[in-house]
């Protein structure tokens, strides 16, 4: 196989995935790889996988097969993200037409494997270094208005359906200087908001240039001085490592967003200690009540799985209940998918397809409704905006709210503006507004 030309990467999963891909092409283009342009055909193709669920992680062996050319050619194929890492040199027994594996804590080797590749190799590199992949990465070169930023990676917790902490490692925060650094590059290149990652974000714990240990709080602190940065946020918070630095942060950082994403997985106690979860119903209430209490227009969302193994209706029926008595304004909500290597993968009672099916339908019909009165709740209001994209009808533009609401609004305003608007319509997914007047830089 010839030494690849340009490049392209699809990333799939979740934001980390986003932002690893990111990291991924800035280390290309740093060695003088350009990425394909549009339309442009790849010599190179990088499929950024996640695992966390069947689907997920199959689509990525679909994938594989499509990169094959009508002629019989195909582009050189790299695996990367939690699918590589879950099955290392076993994808590429699976598809002879996987060139390289890489896993998330080593892609900082990227063009080493490359050119292995290139040389007729097919190099597996699921290592997780003890080094930090972060310190062998270029500078950020570029950003959008919204930029993501992973603070922490890994996760301690096992909940007992989850991959991420075999797939993503142990946890590890990145140093205070580092995290600055790269923040204010970020914003230097254009970025007004900062969400910041982690697997288990709200764990994060460091030593600020004074040497003062502290967490996630002391961070948004010191990010939010940053001239330039408009909007902080973070994901995803684990309920049992959250503290009141953090929820009191909610209520005097004005550039920390009122959005909090916090999953509670199921409704049911028994459930949640099935699935190892470390908190219970009550608790996690009792935490949204501490938000809502520092910041009342706190918008919350949640992941949910349902049919968890052993899962009855009464304790679905307690996921129902713990939706009506948070209101989220946005979910996620999964069948669950039995995860090779996973302890649920091997309990009783795994809850049949169709009942799952049902409970999902349900859950969604409620979700839905919430995340209608809340975005109903939002008209008549004015509020910023920050512009991410163009929507379809022409001067049309999409930009979030503070509670992350998708706002369409027509405009002259471009990419990267703040604009103040007034919402006059509320759709189950997004807002409609009409321009007040944009917000000086
Ligand atoms: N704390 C993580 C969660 C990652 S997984 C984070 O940083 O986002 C995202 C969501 O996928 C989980 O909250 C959970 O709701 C869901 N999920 C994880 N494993 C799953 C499984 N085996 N089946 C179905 N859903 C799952
Ligand atoms: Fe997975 Fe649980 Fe860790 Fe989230 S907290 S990544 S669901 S093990
Ligand atoms: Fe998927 Fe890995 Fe993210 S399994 S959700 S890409 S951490």
């Amino acid at each position: 196989m010839n030494e690849p030309k340009n490049f392209r990467i699809k990333s799939f999963g979740c934001q980390m995935n986003v932002y690893d891909g990111e990291r991924m092409a800035e280390l290309l283009s740093s060695k003088g790889m350009p990425e394909a342009k549009e339309g442009e055909e790849a010599d190179l193709v990088i499929l950024n996988t996640c695992h966390i669920r069947e689907k997920a992680a199959e689509k990525a062996y679909s994938d594989v097969g499509r990169m094959v050319r009508e002629d019989g050619s195909r582009p050189m194929v790299a695996l990367a993200g939690c699918v590589a890492q879950a099955e290392a040199g076993e994808a590429q027994k699976r598809s002879k037409n996987i060139d390289i594996v890489v896993g998330p804590q080593a892609y900082h080797r990227l063009p080493d494997l490359v050119d292995q590749a290139a040389k007729g190799g097919r190099p597996v590199d699921t290592d997780m270094p003890a080094i930090s992949k972060f310190d062998a990465m270029p500078a950020r070169s570029k950003s959008g208005p919204s930029a993501f930023l992973t603070v922490a990676e890994g996760c301690d917790k096992f909940c007992t359906y989850c991959v991420v902490p075999y797939t993503r490692g142990a946890e590890i925060s990145r140093p205070w200087g580092d995290i600055v650094s790269e923040a204010l590059s970020l914003v230097e290149r254009g970025a007004r908001e900062i969400t910041l990652l982690g697997q288990n974000v709200s764990a994060w714990s460091g030593q600020d240039e004074k040497g003062r240990t502290g967490g996630l709080e002391l961070l948004i602190r010191r990010l939010a001085k940053i001239d330039g940065l408009e909007r902080l946020r973070y994901t995803t918070s684990h309920p049992a490592d959250m503290d009141e630095g953090l929820i009191a942060a909610h209520g005097d950082v004005d550039k920390l967003m009122p959005y909090l994403h916090l999953p509670v997985q199921a409704g049911s106690d028994r459930i949640l200690k099935a699935m190892n979860r470390h908190h219970t119903a009550e608790s996690y209430l009792k935490l949204i009540e501490r938000f809502r209490t520092a910041r009342p227009d706190m918008a919350i969302s949640g992941d949910f799985i349902v049919g968890f193994p052993g899962e009855s209706d009464a304790e679905f029926e307690e996921t129902l209940a713990i939706v009506d008595a948070v209101r989220y304004a946005s979910a996620y909500s999964f069948k669950y998918s039995p995860r090779p290597g996973t302890p649920a993968a091997d309990m009783e009672d795994q809850i049949e397809a169709d009942v799952m099916d049902d409970r999902l339908q349900r859950l969604q019909a409620k979700l839905s409704e919430h995340s209608l009165a809340f975005n109903r709740s939002k008209v008549g209001q004015t509020f910023p905006i920050l512009i991410e994209r163009k929507g379809k009808k022409p001067g049309q533009m999409i930009g979030k709210s503070p509670w992350l609401q998708s706002t369409f609004v027509e405009t002259g305003a471009v990419i990267g503006d703040m604009v103040e608007v007034r919402i006059e319509q509320a759709l189950p997914n997004s807002l409609g507004a009409t321009l007040l007047e944009k917000v000086p830089a």
